[in-house]
Formats: structure tokens, sequence, C-alpha cells
């Protein structure tokens, strides 16, 4: 049994409220948060919080087993960041994040999210100006990369983070460069950056085991881990690293799939759910390696119902081979 803090991270068109209902359903998450909302030159509405964040209006900000959900911004200008996390906060949010580290061209070429690594002092405005406007009892945290070209600076960003006053800081153990590369994560940089800041900081980067949690866990000194794609390719990973859990058998995958379309049938704002499905299977096939050939079948499909159909089917052959041994 561990006991570690674990943390459903924020993925950007995956880990949407329809993917936060299904994953939170299976395990239980220290908090859970939202894909980052871009703010530029206006404060987010109501309407556009309502859509990253379901939550808010179905469950006071909590999924619906009760796992509180931060609500992450991304962006470059403090006032209006600002006045998107106190509406935030409004509407129920259980926490602020400040995104650091979203490495997608998009965003840094507007001046958003890895690219202000480059400019540790904005970042240490952008946090101080939120902290200080948001109550005190909602916690504000940040999640950065280790630089953007290079690594030569993570000390002196997370230092600027930290003297902002934030409550926790997630490091993400990859420069901007490094995107996801294997093999590219530095938890011992991670490691520094615990000793030297004394605020929670969160590890985050390539755990996708009970081993690597623990490993990840010994390296760092970190007893706050972030999940993000580790919890799509193991469902239960959650579960799996704290209580001592096997990973979900191939048996027990069509109840989550099925969770995963029900939830996703049911949601407020409609999602092209074939195009979802497709993209789950694409994640969970790289821990059930069985799944290859029922994701390429379920690709050749047309809509949803032809493509449950052939994955209901592909899944039943498989656990008739299964019980022939
Ligand atoms: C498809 C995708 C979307 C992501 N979107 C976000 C995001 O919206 N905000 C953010 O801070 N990080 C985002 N990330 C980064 C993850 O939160 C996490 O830091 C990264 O995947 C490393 O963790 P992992 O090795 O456990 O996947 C995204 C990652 C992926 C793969």
């Amino acid at each position: 049994m561990n006991n570690f803090k674990l943390i459903l991270a924020p993925m950007d068109g995956v880990l949407d409220g329809v993917m936060r209902e299904v994953l939170t359903s299976c395990n239980r998450y220290h908090y859970a948060e939202t894909e980052f909302v871009r703010i530029v030159d206006r404060p987010v509405t109501r309407e556009q919080l309502f859509k990253k964040v379901p939550e808010l209006i179905e469950n006071d900000g909590c999924t619906i087993n009760g796992t509180p959900v931060y609500v992450q911004f991304l962006g470059e200008n403090r006032e209006t960041i600002t006045q998107s996390a106190l509406l935030a906060v409004r509407l129920g949010a259980k926490g602020i994040d400040l995104n650091f580290g979203c490495p997608a061209k998009k965003v840094n070429n507007s001046h958003g999210g890895a690219a202000l690594l480059k400019e540790p002092e904005l970042i240490h405005d952008i946090c101080a100006c939120v902290r200080d406007a948001v109550p005190s009892d909602i916690p504000v945290t940040a999640k950065m990369r280790l630089g953007y070209e290079n690594s030569d600076d993570y000390l002196f960003i997370a230092e600027k983070i930290y003297s902002a006053g934030v409550n926790a800081l997630c490091v993400h153990g990859r420069t901007k460069i490094d995107g996801y590369l294997p093999n590219t994560v530095r938890w011992d940089l991670i490691a520094d950056i615990r000793r030297q800041c004394p605020v929670t900081v969160i590890a985050n980067g390539d755990i996708f085991s009970r081993e690597s949690a623990e490993r990840c866990a010994e390296i760092t000194g970190c007893e706050h881990l972030m999940l993000a794609r580790g919890a799509l390719y193991i469902p239960n990973l959650a579960e799996v690293i704290n209580n001592d859990a096997e990973p979900l058998s191939y048996e027990s995958l069509p109840a989550v799939i099925e969770k995963f379309i029900s939830v996703g049938s049911a949601s407020r704002y409609p999602i092209n759910l074939f195009a979802r499905l497709k993209q789950f299977l694409s994640y969970i096939k790289v821990h059930y390696t069985r799944l290859e050939q029922p994701f390429r079948n379920v690709c050749h499909c047309d809509d949803l119902t032809s493509a449950v159909k052939v994955l209901q089917h592909d899944i039943n052959e498989m656990q008739n081979e299964e019980n022939q041994y």
C-alpha cells in the first residue's frame, strides 16, 4: 500500500468532463485538473467555463464521486487571468492552476504556456497577481516544465514561482524541446526543486505503473504525483499505485468503455463520441496490447453504433479464446 497524493493531470482534448467522470469513478484521486482554458485579452465567460468545467454546474466543482476539480488557465495577461480565476472560484472551482508548460506551437506563438519559461519574472507576476486576488482558502498552483530549450534555469524558474506564494508547484520533468520523448524525463532535477523550494512539489512525467510511481517518489522525495497518459493507459492506475490493485483485466474493459459511452452520450455539451472512443482506445491499447486489432477494426467503422458492435464482438472473441485454455 502506498499513500501518495495522486492528481489527475490536465490533458487538452482528452481529459474533459466526460473522461474525468469516467476515471474518477474507478480511482480515488486527490484532485483532478481541467484542460487549460486559454486567456488572451478578455477574461473567460461563464458559458466558456461551464463548457470546459461542467462540474461547476453539475456538482459544485467536484466530479460525481466528489473529486475536487481545479481549473487550469494559460496566458500571459495577469489581469485577465486573475479576473478569470476569480470568476471560476465564484462558480465553485476548488483550486486554480496556472500553465507554464504547454509546448503547442499555437499557444507558444501567442506567448503562452511553455513560451513563458523564457520569462521567469513574468511567470512570477502572473502567479503573485492570481494568488493575491484569490481567497486564501482556495489553492493556487502552477505547472512548469524544466525550461524551454534547455534546463539551465529550472531552479530559478521554480524559485520565482515559489516566491509568488503558490500553494503547490507541479513539475513535468522535461523541457519544452523534449516534448514527450521517451527517456528524457529528469526526476533528479525535480528532486533539486523540492530541496530548494519549501512548497509542495508535485512530480510529473512518465509515471505509468506502481513501480515507476515508487521510483519517482524515491528519487524526487515527492509524495504528490501527477498522472497523465498513464491514467489512460491503465484506467485504474491510481488504485494500482496506492491500493495494490491489479490493472483492470481485459474482461473489465467493456464496462469502462460502456461507462465512457454512457457518460459521453449524456454529456450536457455534445462531443464527437466516435472520435473520442477511437482516441480512448488509442491510449488503452498501449497497455492492453491485444486491443491493437480491435482498435484497427474500429477505425474502419463509419459510426459509433457499428464501432461499438465491432468492439463488443472482438472483445467477446478474445474472452472465448481465453476460456479455451
Ligand atoms: C494530449 C495531451 C494534452 C495535454 N494537455 C495539457 C494541458 O491542457 N495542460 C497542461 O498543463 N498539461 C497538458 N499536458 C501535459 C500533461 O499534463 C503531463 O504534464 C505530461 O503528459 C507528462 O505526464 P505523463 O508522462 O504522465 O503523460 C498534455 C499532455 C498530453 C499528452
